[in-house]
């Protein structure tokens, strides 16, 4: 146990979120380990979103704490959050519709960027060196993820797997340490899906990124997952390697209780 939060990048420990009446989070605890892609699975309402939110710092959480990187960030606000190496995706895509791609990829770019609102306004010779070198960043990523045709396009306008990935590389230009994605393959189609694994990999093994990764669609997460964390009504009922969720008995109850289980 000491050894593994040693090595985690992120320990959840003992958090717990209620709405009103409705325990969201229940004294949940876990840790991701460095470099690893961690499935978080759980059927609707198990309180994955939420977890998300708090590593966001959208939502408080009425006890526990988050350790990344050990360090704690309860008090961490949120516009700091891709600051300190936390980067996202939404389960309801969240874009400026009207901007290009490369713009909205660049959005994510400067939510990191060193040169203050002053210096960016003024364009002062540092800040225009940085802004070559965001949009320099912005083009090789687009290119990495096969976005580059796509470039001088509204998002608005492009086929939703297509928004889905603009999402993507928004949120890894930002270079974080950690990438949050909000169940990544809803909505998309058969050839999308084994991008999508790709991406995934690609984004752990050549970016040294550390992924955890809500998503309904089990053969995605067992497909990519190194490690799966699995929560129902906002309890942790278990963890382990894809083999050992697959066999677990609790886990399947859960799957095959609520009638969640269209995608396994
Ligand atoms: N802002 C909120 N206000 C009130 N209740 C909320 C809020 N956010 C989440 N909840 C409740 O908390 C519980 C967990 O919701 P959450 O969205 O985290 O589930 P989820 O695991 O992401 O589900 P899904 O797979 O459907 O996306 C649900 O009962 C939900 O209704
Ligand atoms: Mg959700």
């Amino acid at each position: 146990m000491s050894n593994q939060s040693a090595s985690a990048l992120l320990s959840v420990k003992d958090i717990t979120v209620r709405f009103g009446g409705i325990v969201a989070l229940d004294s949940v605890s876990f840790d991701v380990p460095r470099n690893k892609v961690c499935g978080l699975i759980g059927p609707n309402g198990a309180g994955k979103t939420t977890l998300f939110n708090c590593l966001s710092r959208l939502y408080q959480y009425q006890s526990g704490d988050l350790l990344f990187d050990g360090e704690s960030i309860t008090q961490t606000p949120v516009h700091a959050m891709s600051k300190i190496g936390i980067g996202r995706t939404f389960q309801n895509l969240a874009m400026f519709r009207t901007m290009t791609v490369r713009q909205n990829v660049m959005v994510g770019a400067h939510a990191r960027s060193e040169g203050g609102f002053l210096s960016n306004m003024l364009k002062t010779p540092a800040s225009r060196a940085e802004e070559t070198q965001m949009t320099a960043d912005a083009d090789s990523l687009l290119t990495y993820l096969k976005l580059a045709e796509y470039a001088d396009r509204a998002v608005g306008d492009l086929p939703f797997g297509i928004q889905k990935r603009v999402e993507f590389a928004r949120a890894l230009a930002s270079k974080p340490k950690m990438l949050l994605l909000d169940e990544p393959a809803a909505g998309l189609n058969h050839s999308e899906l084994s991008d999508l694994a790709n991406f995934i990999r690609t984004v752990r093994d050549d970016m040294g990124i550390t992924v955890l990764l809500v998503e309904h669609h089990m053969n995605l997460v067992m497909e990519v997952s190194d490690w799966i964390v699995v929560l129902n009504f906002g309890k942790k009922i278990a963890e382990g390697t894809p083999d050992e969720i697959q066999r677990n008995p609790e886990v399947i109850r859960a799957y095959l209780g609520d009638g969640n289980n269209e995608t396994a």
